[in-house]
């Protein structure tokens, strides 16, 4: 039996997470600092490295305690440590390395992307390699080719904004509060998606690669009128705004479904991965199980717990990564940008 406490402060959710053998949560705990940033419309880095500095020490404590874990059954502490904001991942890497020092366990360095990449396979049965993930956040849009939860390929990702900044930009120019996805998600259910025809960015018919910044410009000329950022929101009635966040929806749904079906088709791959904040919204998740469905193929999406940032994908691909003996010192350091997929 292997037990792990994962840490992750990557962006503005401190979280911590005790799981055993990479498939049994035992504790989940998230203290999310949404309230601290949406007067700003976004999340501000000093405010996110505070919040996690005087968090961490309790979350990492109820994360133990609901567990029922104590420093002498613990096995392993794995971390993220990329990608992210660096005064934040800071804060839960020296957290982790400091708990590793003084109760002498082993430390684990985990990507953020890799780990959402990982959360659709928490506490399933079997295992679901090999597959195709869609991981779409707030920082990543990607495809990948996953063989197992340590061999992982980037098939195609977004050249601009990630699918989550898209919704959290649109939500911002109908005036709804961070974050966006869970707000646009609820106005959609008053809309009509096909009143507002907007583009689907396909980048060529052969492409793995997304585009999310002209959708949100569609959307800026829409409200405002073309050439316009301003002027336009206050002659909108409460039917035209659910038509818009309706219509925009389904154009990213629409393109993430797609190219999902891309891959499927050039890896010759027969089942699915979802994850990431994204994937949290439920017209996405049911289009792409109606999309596998139509074609034979399994499809799992990570449990809506582990699709918005949290340690228990961390502790479950730290694991993983433990058992294959990949192992951090305690110089371990933290890696804002570095988007480093290892094999
Ligand atoms: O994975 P995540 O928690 O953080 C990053 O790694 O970026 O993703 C956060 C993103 C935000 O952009 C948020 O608006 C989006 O996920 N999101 C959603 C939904 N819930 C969260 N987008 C669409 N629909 C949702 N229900
Ligand atoms: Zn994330």
């Amino acid at each position: 039996m292997t037990t792990v406490l994962g840490i992750e402060t990557s962006c503005d959710e401190t979280s911590a997470a005790v799981v055993v053998d990479g498939t049994d949560v035992q504790s989940n705990v998230v203290a999310s600092q949404v309230d601290l940033h949406r007067k700003y419309g976004g999340v501000v880095p000093e405010i996110a490295s505070r919040a996690h500095i005087e968090q961490l020490d309790s979350v990492v404590e109820e994360a133990m305690a609901v567990a029922g874990c104590s420093k002498e059954t613990l096995d392993v502490i794995a971390v993220t440590n990329r990608p992210g904001l660096a005064g934040a991942l800071l804060i839960g890497v020296t957290g982790a390395k400091t708990l590793a020092w003084a109760w002498g366990k082993a430390l684990v360095a985990i990507d953020h992307i890799e780990a959402h990449a990982h959360s659709p396979a928490i506490e399933l049965e079997e295992s679901p390699w090999p597959a195709v993930g869609l991981i779409a956040s707030g920082g990543h849009t990607s495809l990948f080719r996953i063989d197992g939860p340590t061999q992982i390929v980037r098939l195609g990702a977004t050249t601009d904004d990630a699918a989550g900044e898209a919704f959290d930009k649109v939500a911002a120019i109908l005036g709804l509060s961070y974050p966006g996805g869970p707000e646009i998600e609820r106005l959609a259910r008053d809309g009509d998606p096909e009143s507002v025809n907007f583009p689907r960015t396909m980048l060529g018919h052969d492409s793995l690669d997304f585009s999310f910044s002209g959708i949100k410009t569609a959307v800026l000329y829409h409200v405002h009128g073309h050439g316009r950022t301003s002027g336009g929101l206050e002659k909108l009635l409460a039917r035209d705004l659910a038509d818009i966040a309706a219509s925009f929806q389904q154009a990213v749904i629409d393109v993430l479904v797609r190219k999902t079906m891309l891959a499927v088709g050039k890896t010759g791959l027969s089942t699915v991965l979802l994850g990431g904040g994204v994937a949290a919204n439920k017209p996405l998740r049911e289009t792409l199980a109606k999309a596998c469905a139509e074609r034979n193929l399994t499809f799992h999406a990570a449990r809506p717990a582990y699709c918005t940032d949290n340690a228990a994908m961390v502790a479950a691909l730290g694991y993983h990564r433990f058992r294959k003996g990949d192992l951090a010192e305690l110089d371990l350091d933290a890696y804002p940008t570095g988007f480093k997929i290892r094999g």
